[in-house]
């Protein structure tokens, strides 16, 4: 009997939610969310929504739902799945207590999340494996995936891809025909008419050292290159970062298995 009452009155007493904390919530938003919404809830491009001055229960109810998959976002289901409920109490906390953003005002990117260590890979043409092709019927384009031998081998061996793996795309625009219809090439894909961009990712020794925890792909840098070989401006590696970030567990590569069967 005694010992049950003991039991009930822990249970009692321990605490069922605790109050958010501003401070751990700003320094979670200042690390992290800012790559994307700002550090006071401004956000840096205009596909991504503000949440300065946004209700606290709006907020912390969005990213329970982006947690648990009922709200779907690649990029912010993601995000949410990292953070606690403690966690979240603290952001919707913050965010609702900035003062609304002006019209048209947006932050600039993260300096230490934006920056990438990626090069282009000169003569990728002659030394790396094409591995794989997509159509994408969406944006009427062909994607051509390149990687070089070091990430080929050891996809083959079955181990995780190393340091100086580069993984590479071509993204071409589609030919299409007098109904505005990509053209099917006879091998099943679109046949490629002009090259629009490049899409890479490349890991080397102390790469991800300088990325928050909640977005690092382990030493993975991205990026997207011009037709004349330059950075892309504009690109906001936190996006790469975070919808690549759950596959930790097959090297942070969606094409992994094409990768290991290479021809
Ligand atoms: C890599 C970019 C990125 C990062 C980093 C990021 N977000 Fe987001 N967030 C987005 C995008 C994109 C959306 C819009 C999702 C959609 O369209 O459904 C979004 C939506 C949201 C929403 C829903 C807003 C609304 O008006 O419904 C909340 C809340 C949110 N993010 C909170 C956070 C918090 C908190 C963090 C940090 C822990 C964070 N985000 C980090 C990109 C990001
Ligand atoms: C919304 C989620 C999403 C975002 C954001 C994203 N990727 Fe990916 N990425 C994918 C998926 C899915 C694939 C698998 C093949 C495909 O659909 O292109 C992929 C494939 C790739 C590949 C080929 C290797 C692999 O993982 O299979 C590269 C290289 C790549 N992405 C680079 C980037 C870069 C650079 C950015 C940022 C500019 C980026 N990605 C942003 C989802 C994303």
């Amino acid at each position: 009997m005694k010992k049950g009452l003991g039991l009930s009155v822990v249970l009692i007493i321990a605490p069922v939610t605790q109050a958010a904390d501003i401070e751990a919530g700003k320094a979670k938003v200042t690390t992290v969310c800012a790559a994307c919404h700002g550090a006071t809830g401004v956000s840096v491009s205009d596909d991504i929504p503000n949440l300065a001055g946004q209700r606290a229960r709006y907020l912390e109810a969005q990213l329970k739902a982006l947690k648990d998959g009922t709200r779907k976002n690649p990029i912010m289901n993601a995000i949410a799945a990292q953070l606690s409920s403690q966690d979240m109490a603290n952001v919707a906390a913050y965010f609702a207590a900035q003062p609304g953003a002006e019209k048209g005002a947006r932050s600039s990117f993260l300096p230490n999340v934006a920056k990438t260590r990626v090069t282009f890979p000169e003569g990728y043409k002659d030394t790396f494996t094409k591995y794989h092709t997509i159509n994408f019927p969406a944006t009427k384009q062909v994607r051509y995936y390149y990687a070089n031998e070091a990430a080929v081998r050891a996809a083959k061996e079955g181990n995780a891809l190393p340091h100086d793996s580069v993984l590479f795309a071509e993204v071409y625009a589609a030919r299409l025909d007098t109904e505005k219809k990509p053209v099917m090439g006879g091998d099943g894909f679109y046949v490629a008419d002009k090259l629009l961009f490049y899409t890479a990712m490349a890991r080397g020794t102390g790469w991800g050292k300088d990325i928050p925890e909640m977005l690092r792909n382990g030493d993975w840098n991205y990026t997207v290159f011009t037709t004349d070989k330059q950075h892309r401006p504009g690109v906001n590696q936190a996006l790469c970062l975070a919808c690549h970030k759950p596959l930790g567990n097959t090297s942070y590569v969606f094409t992994l298995k094409q990768l290991a069967g290479a021809k």
